[in-house]
């Protein structure tokens, strides 16, 4: 089996210098925050080309506290995307703030910038697009809005480490970026994490006491916090991956190329090229309205696929709302019906590569109308 994403393969290429980095977590016992973390607070805030980042225990803990140090809480609302994954939402119920969706682009799967102004009404705090699959979402509009109406806004960059927008770097285009370190994202932990990007000197502070227990000085609680707080086996090893996510982001470029030059003219939708800056390809989704039938048989080929993601916040029953139903929101429903991930990591081979494109092609011929 061709699997979607390969940790194992990565880990073998990185062995020696994780080794070390544990090794240097153990010897100084600085198991949460401490050093490592705070060497690569720098060091990704010096990619992103912001001024601070704070290092957390998830990107789920991310998008919660850049919301609560925004401000954002109970009778507020909070305008994002239903085609993301369920934490965007969920960190923002759990400020007690409503979240409320605008419609995706079909081409793109990010936010609809068109759609972004209708949905503001006097209680909308913040806007959270989100970077799907490493793509960026259409920022200066976005942000342009969100000026005019005195919004906040908060980029999920969760799958976006390294992207560009427009000749900048994600995590510096609104007041705070949200990044996961989940150990299957392009720059992934051992375990979890998370970071948030910031420009702002007070949003970086509140942030930094409310990982912390809302306290700068210890056993004194100022705010109310969380323990959120990164580990320091987590920075260590983000460190060491630091090093290398660049060689990783553009072989996952590569990779993607390699799949638009294969599927050219076979009929197969697959990801629209992106002119303002740098997809990352956190994921390579091609969709089909017979996904089950792909599936299903690109499985039977040895062909591990993924979908990202099944269905949009929205219907989720967890966080079904009386105010949304089927059909409220349709570019987001058909995305979730149809989109079908295929393989893709920087240690992807050339030839397991080709045996993924020869198994598609060979499923297209059969399920492609126009093939
Ligand atoms: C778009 C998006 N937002 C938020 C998250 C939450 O990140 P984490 O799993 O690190 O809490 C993820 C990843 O899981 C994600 O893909």
């Amino acid at each position: 089996m061709i699997p979607i994403v390969d940790l194992k393969a990565q880990y073998a290429s990185i062995k020696d210098e994780i080794g070390v980095a544990i090794q240097g977590v153990l010897d100084s016992c600085q198991f949460t925050l401490g050093n490592e973390v705070a060497a690569l607070e720098k060091e990704f805030a010096t990619y992103c080309g912001a001024k601070d980042a704070i290092g957390v225990n998830s990107g789920t803990s991310a998008l919660h506290l850049a919301l609560l140090a925004a401000g954002v809480g109970p009778g507020d609302e909070v305008i994002t995307v239903p085609f993301t994954f369920v934490a965007t939402a969920a960190a923002i119920h759990y400020t007690g703030a409503t979240p409320v969706y605008v419609d995706i682009d079909p081409g793109t799967f990010n936010m609809d910038p068109e759609k972004l102004e209708a949905a503001i009404t006097a209680r909308t705090r913040a806007v959270v697009p989100v970077h799907l699959y490493g793509q960026p979402a259409d920022m200066d509009p976005i942000v342009e809005i969100a000026r005019k109406h005195g919004l906040i806004v908060i980029e999920d960059a969760a799958q976006a480490h390294g992207a560009e927008y427009n000749g900048r770097r994600i995590g510096s285009l609104g007041e705070m970026a949200c990044f996961s370190f989940y150990p299957g994202k392009n720059l992934g932990a051992y375990g979890e994490a998370g970071m948030v990007t910031t420009d702002n000197p007070t949003y970086a502070k509140k942030i930094r006491m409310l990982r912390d227990w809302g306290s700068e000085q210890k056993y004194h609680h100022t705010l109310k916090g969380y323990n959120f707080r990164m580990e320091g086996m987590q920075g260590a090893v983000l460190r060491v991956k630091m090093r290398h996510i660049e060689a990783w982001t553009e072989a996952r470029r590569v990779a993607a190329r390699r799949y638009d030059e294969a599927f050219a003219g076979s009929g197969i939708e697959t990801p629209r090229p992106f002119t303002k800056g740098r997809h990352v390809y956190h994921v390579y989704a091609i969709r089909s309205p017979a996904r089950a039938k792909w599936q299903h048989e690109l499985t039977a080929k040895g062909v591990q696929t993924g979908i990202h993601y099944p269905l949009p916040v929205h219907l989720q029953p967890a966080y079904a709302d009386a105010k949304w139903r089927r059909g409220d929101f349709p570019h987001s429903e058909k995305a979730a019906e149809e989109v079908l991930s295929l393989p893709m990591y920087p240690e992807l081979q050339n030839a397991q590569q080709e045996e993924v494109v020869a198994a598609v092609l060979d499923v297209a011929r059969q399920l492609v109308p126009n093939y």
